[in-house]
């Protein structure tokens, strides 16, 4: 399987914080927003993964996360010409994918809880037998979100972007597993009013095919969209509570590569050197001393 992070986008609704820069490079409390979507799909065991963005800002991506080898992974970068919606990506990423299944996650999406890692490894095993996931979570304003609609007995209906009406408020969050071939399933879709090709559409193939799974977290999980000043406010109060509650970072890549075998001490060390000034420095050096202990 390969990841796709899409990450463009103008911000307008965080200006004038994101006039020169990405919205996804902005800060959630100790680490760029990106580093979190990055850290799901490294989750999920996924090591090729593509970053979209836009042409100002693909180049900053690069500049911070380079070919990825500092977190055991290989990243690649594709302009996105003009937000023209996220089921583009699947026609821009076609050649990256070739044969493969592919899990895309938004670059401000962040997803927190405790078994997050089964969930994403059953949603990829799913993707790899031919069967496409999302994830359903509750929340209050079921309208600013593709929502799910059931039948009597439960069974997923269809998806309904940003209803003015939801029928449930199981909001679909932006993170997507696909079976290989979602590129040319994507080229069959035109686009909406707002001038996209919406995802929405393209999950709603699947589950017309009866080839679509959706995943509901429960109360273990947390999952926050920054998209507003009080959403990205809140999402770095959030994690700063749990970091400071639990001693632990959220969403480290360099911890997940370490856990994952994919860099050595070696490597950990090196990054934990070039940051050592700051609490993300030493929260590495203090890892790889852990694991001295261990062994
Ligand atoms: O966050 C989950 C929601 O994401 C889903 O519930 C919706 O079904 C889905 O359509 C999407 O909702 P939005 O319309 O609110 O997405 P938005 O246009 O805000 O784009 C989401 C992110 O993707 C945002 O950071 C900008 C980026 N983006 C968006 C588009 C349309 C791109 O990089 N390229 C694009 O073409």
């Amino acid at each position: 399987m390969k990841g796709i992070i899409l990450a463009g986008g103008s911000g307008t609704r965080l200006y004038p914080l994101t006039l020169v820069t990405s919205k996804q490079l902005l800060p959630v409390y100790d680490k760029p927003m990106i580093y979190y979507p990055l850290s799901v799909l490294m989750m999920a065991g996924i090591q090729d993964i593509l970053i979209l963005s836009t042409p100002e800002d693909t180049p900053r991506f690069e500049e911070l996360l380079k070919d990825g080898s500092s977190f055991g992974i290989r990243l690649s970068y594709l302009v996105q010409p003009k937000p023209e919606g996220l089921a583009q990506a699947f026609l821009l990423g076609e050649s990256f994918l070739g044969t493969d299944s592919a899990c895309m996650i938004l670059g401000d999406n962040i997803f927190h809880g405790d078994g997050l890692i089964r969930h994403l490894q059953e949603a990829k095993k799913r993707a790899e037998r031919g069967t496409a996931t999302v994830f359903g979570y509750p929340v209050k304003d079921p309208e600013r979100f593709g929502t799910a609609e059931f039948d009597k007995d439960g069974r997923p209906l269809r998806i309904v972007e940003k209803s003015p009406s939801p029928q449930s408020n199981q909001a679909i969050t932006g993170l997507y597993f696909y079976p290989q071939g979602v590129s040319s399933l994507a080229k069959t879709l035109s686009p909406s009013e707002r001038g996209e090709l919406e995802i929405t559409d393209l999950n709603n193939l699947y589950l017309q095919h009866g080839r679509m799974e959706i995943d509901l977290l429960g109360r273990g999980y947390s999952w926050l969209d920054t998209g507003t000043m009080d959403s990205l406010t809140d999402a770095c109060f959030f994690v700063k509570a749990i970091e400071d509650h639990q001693d632990r970072k959220l969403c480290c890549p360099e911890e997940i590569a370490f856990n994952n075998g994919w860099i050595d001490k070696e490597e950990l060390l090196k990054a934990a050197t070039r940051m050592a000034k700051s609490d993300y420095g030493q929260y590495l050096f203090k890892l790889a001393k852990l694991k001295e202990k261990t062994h």
